[in-house]
């Protein structure tokens, strides 16, 4: 499994960057999270930083066949870029928003998503946490299917008697 985490502006920021609102982590410590739990699910990592949409736009645009998933913190984007939005639904690659905060406790502007409607769902306001939720959301996504006995054996389990 192949997944793609796209961090998007002012996210290198991150442990200097209004620590009340995202935290005291640095990308980097959030990022070896991130690749620690892939290495435990035998999924492969490629992580990026960018500032600019046009290369976050590159980005998606180039991970149909590459990725079997998208992890994405469009940041600032994520209210104003209907360019990433595009891109996104265009490649369909299964995607998962991400932010730190939860936009929608903030100031109004950052309360509306235009990325999220083409996303397979969004993980929001649990700081570092919403990443590694997104990460997992993303493997569950695109894991394939249990055998057909382990399927048995979990519905079996599920079941409650009384
Ligand atoms: C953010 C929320 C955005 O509104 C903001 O522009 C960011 C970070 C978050 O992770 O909480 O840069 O995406």
């Amino acid at each position: 499994m192949k997944i793609l985490v796209i961090h998007g502006p002012n996210l290198q920021l991150l442990g200097r960057r209004q620590p009340t609102i995202y935290g005291t982590a640095d990308l980097a410590t959030i990022n070896q999270g991130l690749r620690r739990l892939a290495a435990a699910r035998g999924a492969s990592l490629t992580i990026v930083q960018s500032n600019h949409e046009g290369d976050i736009v590159g980005l998606i645009g180039a991970s149909k066949g590459r990725y079997d998933a998208v992890v994405i913190n469009p940041a600032a984007y994520t209210h104003t870029s209907v360019a990433i939005r595009d891109a996104i639904e265009a490649a369909g690659v299964p995607t998962i928003e991400v932010h730190l905060s939860n936009i929608y406790a903030r100031e109004p502007f950052r309360q509306h998503s235009v990325i999220a409607p083409v996303c397979r769902g969004q993980v929001c306001g649990f700081g570092p946490e919403s990443y590694r939720l997104g990460l997992e959301a993303a493997l569950a996504a695109v894991s394939p299917r249990p055998p057909r006995a382990v399927r048995a054996t979990r519905a079996k389990s599920k079941r409650v008697v009384g």
